[in-house]
């Protein structure tokens, strides 16, 4: 079979080990234009795979859409605070469980621990949560912030909308949040989002938000208990990530609406969140811990908390809730 020059390029990128190769010594192995490998690198970068450019030395591999270092997340961060202090591992149980311990043992706010893999990646309501090695984003942010524990729900929606238009951003394709925390693409689930609280008495001391995207999975990477409801940015997109810069997009996003919610309130965030939410007008079936409710989700409360009108007009606040349409 004939190899295109990308897939010869990715090849002489990838033997040269991390060294720099010229534009000319890669057209001269390939045997094509230097025009035609400035194309090819530009097209290799657009499907995320991060290639330094130094003039008089060339070009050299970074990493491939399917890898990313730490490095990866902090160059070009735009952040202050937020991902300035990474804990990245290759393998983890999970990594809400290991920024638990280290918000507990005095973390900074913006800490954030990033695994390639979870053995025993954990879900909303007790649910596991399939965490392939390499291809999804899986991440849990530590948020310090100085309010009540009643306070926490917000966070939730705050880092939903700062997905959602990270996701807008690195694909163009404009999601839907289902409340409180799902992100979809046509009607499939794309990220989950779970939120838990350390508290001491009547202030949050440490907010754990974990945050699980699916990347660059094909469709036969999924379990199949979810392959029907599960989907990936690169099966909606049809090209690949770059996780890193998903993950920096989120991350200033997150950064910016943090500071927002701080200086003017809840509104803007639930204003936004309103925009990417699917539910809300729509006819919706609430099952919560004290039962079903059926009726018309009417919007959030300035707590974050949904609101459902049932048949007889009677409003109910739902606090946690699966949520089916
Ligand atoms: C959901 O049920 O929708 C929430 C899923 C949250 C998964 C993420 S992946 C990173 C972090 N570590 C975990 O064990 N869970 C969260």
């Amino acid at each position: 079979m004939r190899t295109t020059i990308r897939q010869q390029l990715i090849e002489a990128l990838s033997d040269a080990e991390g060294e720099f190769l010229s534009g000319q010594a890669l057209a001269e192995i390939i045997g094509c234009s230097r025009t035609a490998i400035w194309k090819h690198i530009e097209e290799l970068r657009k499907d995320g795979f991060v290639l330094e450019a130094v003039r008089n030395k060339g070009y050299r591999i970074v990493s491939t859409p399917e890898e990313m270092t730490e490095n990866d997340i902090l160059y070009g961060l735009e952040t202050e605070r937020f991902g300035r202090n990474i804990h990245y591992y290759e393998s983890l149980g999970s990594t809400q469980k290991a920024a638990h311990q280290l918000a507990h043992d005095g973390a900074p706010e913006g800490t954030l621990v990033i695994a390639e893999e979870q053995t025993s990646g954990r879900g909303r309501l007790g649910r596991e949560w399939h965490s392939l090695s390499g291809k999804g984003i899986w991440m849990s942010l530590i948020v310090k912030p100085d309010l009540p524990p009643q306070k926490a729900p917000q966070f939730t929606l705050i880092s939903a909308v700062a997905v959602a238009r990270a996701v807008e951003e690195i694909t163009g394709i404009t999601p839907e949040i289902k409340w409180p925390n799902d992100v979809l693409i046509r009607g499939k689930k794309v990220v989950g989002i779970l939120t838990e609280l350390q508290a001491e008495s009547d202030k949050i001391s440490s907010l754990i938000i974990g945050i699980g995207m699916n990347a660059n999975h094909g469709q036969e990477d999924f379990p199949e208990h979810v392959a029907h409801t599960a989907t990936s940015l690169f099966i909606e997109k049809g090209e690949k990530i770059s996780r890193a810069a998903l993950i920096q997009c989120f991350l200033k996003y997150f950064e910016r609406y943090y500071s927002i919610y701080i200086s003017d309130g809840f509104k803007p965030i639930r204003l936004l969140w309103e925009s990417y939410a699917i539910s809300i007008g729509k006819r919706i079936r609430a099952t919560t811990v004290s039962g079903v409710i059926t009726g018309r989700a009417i919007g959030i409360t300035d707590e974050g908390v949904l609101k459902i009108e049932d048949d007889e007009g009677i409003i109910h606040h739902i606090y946690s809730a699966d949520i089916q349409q």
